[in-house]
């Protein structure tokens, strides 16, 4: 077709992994397709020699190469990135040839200033908006919950009452939901919101049958074009744009266990939690009497730079059942027979990718779109439970026994067999998603 894309991804881990795999998709449909970055997390362009790759200078950030995903990064890139931004697609708009036309960009909801760039060069702007739906429309809820309350310093953060503003959530999930408080966040959602709806369109990685209800709210709200093409990580995986090296033993002990046997662990790249809650982590887990498979990322334990020294008996209790590793090649562990349950922060990515392999969870949000994404996996798709009280030795005993043992666990996986069949449908030809990368290809050539 000769068009040319710009993509541009916010450089956090579980935003470049959806951006580069929509790049490959769109790279698969005709489009050549350049990657605009910024120098900290750039993507490893080995994997990539079909692509062009610009890179921008952001001044303030260059000196923090592994720099972490956190409100207060998303408010500064957007402030710093402006002016380079600007210049390289001017750049690369008076050096495009005729028959390779740039026709638009697409850029991640969290960076809402390319909205501006777009408009002053007159080149349309596609979003994508890498979170589920769900969680989407409850970010976007944050002036409703905050005028009624919610978010008042007063209300009891521990409290099971439902809140009826963002179903399925329940009062104590709104406060880890804005838990990145203040008035950053507060910036960041107005931004993403007003972006999207100047935006030309806004592409989702989720499928229709997955989120419909919402999808219809979303679509009255925002009167733009819509595009479901997801679970992106199904034409493409997320291996080639890990900023970490994956540790291959992961499925070499895999392979050396039982069918339907093992718990996998991991809270993606940006979650971490305090030193007395991996203790309890680890005693769940060693209590449980399971095998395991447990991703602890360098940085996961605050304060710490990876391990921390177990207490007394802890050590021989995880070796025992246990393997722990740095990072993982988390789709494949998903997809191995031998993998029983998911225990995730839920990510976005982490829920689809878990979905995908018809893998049940236990769920430990975090912030952000976590918590709707667990309530999701727990009340409203039924394929999971939330550890309701944190990090109790205890509760995740239990919670891991339920899943893995009990016949509440079996029907959960019933449940979750059955969206792995809805996804596999949804992206053979006349499927929802199949349909709707069509209507997105399409729409891209009408520019
Ligand atoms: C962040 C936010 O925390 C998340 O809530 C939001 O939905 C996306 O941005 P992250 O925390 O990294 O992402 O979680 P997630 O969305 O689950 O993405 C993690 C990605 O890293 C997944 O694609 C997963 O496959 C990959 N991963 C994770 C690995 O490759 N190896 C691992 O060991 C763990």
């Amino acid at each position: 077709m000769g068009g040319r894309l710009l993509l541009f991804p916010l450089p956090f881990q579980g935003h470049i992994n959806p951006m580069l795999q929509l790049a490959s998709i769109l790279y698969s449909k005709g489009f050549n397709i350049t990657i605009i970055h910024t120098f900290c997390n750039s993507p490893n362009k080995s994997n990539y020699p079909h692509f062009a790759f610009e890179a921008i200078s952001e001044e303030t950030l260059t000196a923090s190469p592994t720099m972490q995903g956190s409100v207060t990064n998303v408010v500064l890139l957007n402030k710093v990135c402006f002016d380079p931004f600007r210049d390289c697609v001017k750049r690369l708009l008076s050096n495009a040839s005729a028959d390779e036309p740039i026709l638009c960009l697409i850029t991640d909801a969290l960076l809402y200033f390319t909205q501006a760039v777009a408009d002053l060069l007159m080149l349309p702007r596609l979003v994508l908006r890498t979170s589920s739906l769900s969680a989407f429309h409850v970010l976007r809820l944050h002036p409703v919950l905050l005028q009624k309350g919610y978010l008042s310093e007063g209300l009891d953060s521990h409290s099971d009452a439902p809140v009826p503003e963002a179903q399925p959530l329940k009062v104590k999930d709104i406060s880890r939901t804005y838990k990145i408080e203040g008035e950053d966040l507060a910036e960041i959602i107005s931004g993403m919101v007003m972006g999207i709806k100047a935006s030309s369109g806004i592409i989702w990685n989720t499928f229709v049958e997955l989120e419909q209800p919402v999808l219809n709210t979303i679509q009255q709200n925002f009167p733009i074009p819509s595009f479901t093409i997801g679970p992106f990580h199904k034409y493409f995986t997320a291996s080639a744009s890990s900023l970490l090296e994956q540790d291959r033993t992961a499925i070499s002990w895999l392979d050396m266990q039982a069918p339907l046997s093992v718990l996998y662990v991991s809270f993606g790249s940006v979650a971490a939690i305090d030193k007395s809650e991996f203790f309890e982590m680890a005693w769940g887990l060693a209590n449980s009497k399971q095998k395991f498979l447990w991703v602890v990322r360098p940085g996961v334990i605050r304060g710490s730079e990876w391990l921390e020294p177990f207490p007394p008996g802890l050590q021989e209790a995880v070796s025992e059942r246990g393997h722990i590793i740095k990072w993982a090649p988390q789709q494949e562990v998903l997809a191995h027979p031998a993998t029983a349950c998911f225990w995730s922060h839920c990510g976005w990515n982490s829920t689809l990718e878990s979905v995908c392999e018809g893998v049940p969870m236990i769920c430990s949000p975090s912030f952000g779109d976590q918590p709707t994404n667990a309530r999701c996996v727990e009340t409203v798709w039924k394929v999971g439970l939330v550890l309701e009280n944190g990090f109790e030795r205890e509760e995740i005993e239990r919670a891991i026994r339920r899943v893995m043992i009990d016949q509440e666990g079996k029907e959960m996986k019933m449940r979750m067999s059955c969206l792995k069949e809805k996804v596999n449908l949804c992206l053979m030809e006349g499927g929802s998603s199949y349909k709707s990368l069509e209507d997105l290809v399409s729409f891209i050539l009408s520019f």
